[in-house]
């Protein structure tokens, strides 16, 4: 049996050196093996994230959230973390506040299934809708690297503070940090408000909301 693989093995070896270029070489079996980079994948990303257990938050969750979306999208939006309604379906942004969201994106002619990947910075629910803390900030953070490198968004929206702050690096509340563009590992990246924040005080958020709105359309009108 092992005499046929070897065989197979050298006539591989052998048409390999034709097709590279034409010329028989000497094969020994002591060449060093070429190194296999695997490329990294949504899925890939998503299935770790389901067994992830790097933090606390995955104690409670019903399931994991990855983020969901087009591959290469016009924007890559990004929230906080799951609320119930996403813990409960492992869709992002399902609840009032992302239905709200799609109404926003609606307005400026951008849709879930053709333009769009919406994730968050944690993956799993923190117990009732608390901040997620910093230290499972940085368990998740490596996920939430990968899906942008892989996605390759022409612009990042994030919405609320906690993204903000998060992808910006810093402390400034996110009414400090709105109404600029900043860059994000190569990513335009444009901060707003949270659409639950603006659910519970239009009257303050709505005006400036619609202001980044129309920004991200003129950047991606501008491309
Ligand atoms: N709020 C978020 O920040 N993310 C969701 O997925 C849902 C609500």
């Amino acid at each position: 049996m092992n005499g046929i693989v070897e065989r197979f093995n050298k006539l591989l070896d052998l048409s390999m050196d034709y097709l590279e270029d034409g010329v028989r070489k000497e094969h020994h079996g002591n060449e060093a093996k070429p190194e296999i980079i695997e490329e990294d994948s949504l899925d890939r990303v998503e299935s770790e994230i389901a067994a992830c257990s790097r933090c606390r938050l995955c104690e409670n969750r019903i399931k994991t959230v990855p983020g969901k979306g087009v591959l290469h999208p016009k924007v890559m939006i990004i929230g906080e973390g799951p609320g119930a309604e996403e813990d409960k379906t492992g869709i992002p942004f399902v609840g009032k506040a992302g239905q709200y969201m799609d109404k926003w994106m609606d307005a400026i002619d951008l849709r879930r299934d053709r333009d769009l990947f919406i994730g968050n910075i944690v993956k799993c629910r923190p117990p009732g809708n608390r901040d997620p803390h910093p230290d499972e900030i940085d368990a998740c953070r490596g996920y939430l690297d990968r899906q942008i490198r892989i996605l390759k968004p022409s612009l990042i929206l994030t919405v609320g503070r906690i993204a903000a702050q998060v992808l910006i690096g810093s402390s400034n509340g996110i009414g400090r940090l709105r109404g600029r563009m900043y860059d994000y590992k190569g990513i335009p990246l444009i901060p707003t408000y949270h659409p639950s924040g603006v659910l519970r005080n239009p009257e303050s958020y709505r005006k400036p909301v619609w202001e980044d709105l129309k920004a991200v359309r003129k950047f991606l009108d501008s491309l």
